[in-house]
């Protein structure tokens, strides 16, 4: 009996192990340069014991939607796996009472097991996890839609993220001195820097629930501490003014210095007119408008138009639309409005410094009036210790590594953000993400929310959301339909926790929408959407860009972090939760980069060059193999674009952008229409990478 089941599992392994049907560029088998990371993007299956003739691994792709990744409302990834499966015998030589093999997903500690369908030997999609750390299984069972797992396991392997461990915190703990010696010795940390008599650099405030290691407490950024002047001006926080300018009309804009009060403490802050978020502009598409800037500041700065599809002289890119305007100096900037949508205007000098203390405002473009009621929020976030602002570094950007992450969420500037709404009313808001770093994953609690216009357009239909995912600079339009009271719009994340390597939920208030009473919940219209034509030119990107990091002089102690951090990197870092070391590092360290995979070239070495009217397939690499990778918002200046893939998944809806979150390690294709001519910027608009070089120039000849 014994050898007749060995030689019927012999029979079954040669007759059935037929190599499953590759998958075209299976990123896990046959991984190329510019293919999704592996390390990333994949689980390899090891064999269970009785069972070493069997193999297979799982590709995890973002599960399609509207955005480039997907994520629950708790911001908990979420994947679509594949699996690909070879040497299954017949189910019922390994246990007898099987009939199929069925895949399971699992807790790191095996604590319950959902059942993602029934498996054979090839490829199979499965149904989507929803996991921080997960282990697929596959096991022999009785039938395809068993509850329990009970057969035997054949197949097992855990997800990228189950290789977030804690670090030895003992050699940490002993690295203390040499932290000091590194950070200490040889620079002068006296508040030098143009600006506040004498700002410090004390401590970094923590977020609740995360710890720091002592050593990484020692560090300090290797710049002069800047924070700007005390302003004459003392203004309260209200809604920014509405300015309606039609078509030949002027408007004079200044950025200056303001005292501010944000939960009862007055900081010192930037403004344009006086306002923070600055005033929001109202235009009709097809408008021409006169901007005269004048610049009140104590530092050279430029206005950067983001979004709109206008004359390259007048985009406000220092050293190449134009020069900074320096303290006191005046810009002229004249306007044009192709788009309808909800754009934004920011600096383009220290985007670290400037935009974070204020410098920014919404621009709303229409083409038929609004219809309802609507809302434009501006998010944004703000660091403060117990002294006031954190300082910024006046030489070199501070937050190099992941980016200025703020701890006082702010809307509209305000911290206590109230909206008003009725009881089955839909109020659309327009979104734009103002902050330096934070992706935010944003939902109302008691709503039911629908996508439907992003940067440069609107969406064919209303996509049903659970949350928002919104990197930097972009915008995105929901209509949000309150269902009852206490509708608080929230920012649900996971965070990495590094000294204990778990993931831990952070939920933040952002607002909170009072719903009284009952709408005549009329339907609301649908904008009309921007029809997308799509011809998409097939096969090979016409240029590859990659980003990436090279890090030079830095200290041991983050050294050595950054080394233990590399064994795994979230799709997006949604939380600082590396406080020291991110902190003390500036750009003058971290060297973010975009490299021509063609030529070799990067940043502004890059020379690229498209025609007027030329449609472009561009590929986007995000680099795992960088010592620390992370997501970037790419923005491309001038044009307007769509994401093809992501992953070589194509998404759930399209729409026109200007601004892609590419996750950690993820390859996207994007479609580009060159239809603006002149010279236009490519960067990532996280600010501390911005500031340290991760950008490049893009030029379109006109036809
Ligand atoms: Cu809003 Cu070059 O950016
Ligand atoms: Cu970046």
């Amino acid at each position: 009996m014994r050898l007749n089941s060995r030689l019927a599992w012999c029979l079954a392994v040669s007759s059935l192990a037929s190599s499953p049907a590759p998958i075209p560029g299976d990123r896990c088998t046959d991984p190329l340069a510019d293919s999704a990371s592996p390390d990333l993007y994949c689980i390899h299956l090891i064999a269970a014991p009785g069972a070493e003739s069997t193999s297979g691994h799982v590709l995890l792709d973002f599960v399609p939607g509207p955005f480039t990744i997907s994520v629950t409302r708790d911001g908990v990834q979420r994947y679509r796996p594949t699996i690909v499966l070879d040497g299954l015998p017949r189910p019922d030589v390994l246990d007898s009472a099987a009939t199929t093999y069925v895949a399971w997903v699992t807790t790191p500690r095996y604590a319950e097991f959902v059942n993602l369908g029934a498996v054979t030997n090839g490829v199979t999609v499965l149904a989507p996890v929803e996991f921080d750390q997960f282990v697929i299984v596959v096991s022999a069972e009785a039938s395809g839609d068993v509850r329990e797992r009970t057969g035997r396991i054949v197949l097992r392997g855990g997800s990228p993220s189950t290789r977030l461990q804690p670090p030895d915190i003992q050699q940490f703990a002993l690295a203390v001195t040499g932290a000091i010696d590194d950070t200490m010795s040889g620079h002068d940390h006296g508040g030098t820097g143009g600006g506040n008599a004498t700002p410090r650099w004390t401590t970094v405030p923590m977020p609740a629930g995360i710890a720091m290691l002592p050593s990484e407490m020692a560090l300090r950024p290797p710049v002069d501490p800047t924070l700007p002047v005390p302003a004459e001006l003392r203004v309260a926080s209200r809604r920014p003014t509405l300015v309606r300018l039609a078509s030949g009309d002027t408007l004079a804009l200044v950025a200056g210095r303001v005292q501010r009060r944000i939960h009862g403490r007055e900081y010192t802050m930037y403004a344009f007119n006086g306002e923070s978020p600055g005033p929001l502009l109202s235009v009709a598409r097809g408008a021409r408008v006169t901007v005269q800037f004048t610049n009140a500041l104590d530092v050279p700065t430029t206005v950067h138009w983001h979004g709109l599809r206008l004359d390259w002289r007048m985009d406000g890119v220092p050293h190449l639309s134009q020069e900074p305007v320096p303290p006191g100096g005046h810009f002229t900037y004249t306007l044009t409005f192709p788009d309808d949508g909800v754009y934004w205007y920011h600096p383009h000098v220290r985007e670290d410094m400037q935009q974070d203390l204020g410098l920014a405002g919404n621009i709303v473009v229409r083409s038929t009036p609004a219809s309802g009621r609507e809302e434009i929020v501006m998010l944004d976030d703000l660091l403060v210790g117990l002294d006031g602002l954190v300082p910024f570094g006046a030489q070199h950007a501070t937050h190099a590594l992941m980016g200025r992450f703020g701890n006082v969420f702010l809307i509209n500037g305000e911290p206590r953000w109230v909206g008003a709404a009725r009881a089955g009313e839909t109020v659309r808001f327009w979104f734009t993400n103002a902050a330096n770093t934070r992706t935010f994953n944003l939902s109302f609690a008691n709503a039911t929310m629908r996508l439907v216009a992003s940067d440069l357009g609107t969406y064919d239909q209303p996509v049903p959301v659970e949350s928002v995912v919104i990197a930097p600079a972009e915008r995105y339009a929901v209509d949000v339909t309150f269902t009852g009271g206490g509708a608080v719009l929230e920012n649900r994340v996971r965070a990495l926790d590094h000294v204990f390597g778990r993931f831990i939920a952070q939920v933040d208030t952002l607002g909170v929408v009072q719903v009284g009473g009952t709408a005549g919940a009329a339907a609301r219209p649908s904008p009309s959407a921007t029809t997308v034509p799509l011809i998409v030119p097939p096969g090979e990107p016409d240029l590859t860009l990659a980003f990436g990091v090279r890090m030079t002089d830095l200290p041991y102690v983050t050294s050595r972090m950054m080394l233990l951090d590399s064994a795994y990197f979230h799709p997006v870092e949604w939380s600082g939760t590396m406080v020291g070391m991110n902190w003390a590092t500036t750009s003058a360290q971290a060297h973010w980069f975009v490299r021509d995979v063609g030529t070799g070239r990067e940043n502004e070495a890059i020379d690229y060059r498209v025609r007027q009217g030329d449609r472009r397939r561009i590929r986007l690499v995000n680099e795992r193999g960088s010592v620390h990778a992370m997501h970037h918002p790419i923005h491309l200046h001038g044009q307007r674009f769509m994401v093809l893939s992501v992953n070589g998944v194509a998404p759930a809806a399209r729409v026109w952008k200007d601004t892609i979150l590419l996750p950690a390690g993820a390859v996207a294709d994007i479609l580009v229409e060159f239809d603006n001519p002149g010279r236009w910027m490519l960067h990532c608009h996280i600010a501390e990478h911005v500031e340290s070089g991760m950008m490049t120039t893009l030029t379109v000849e006109p036809r």
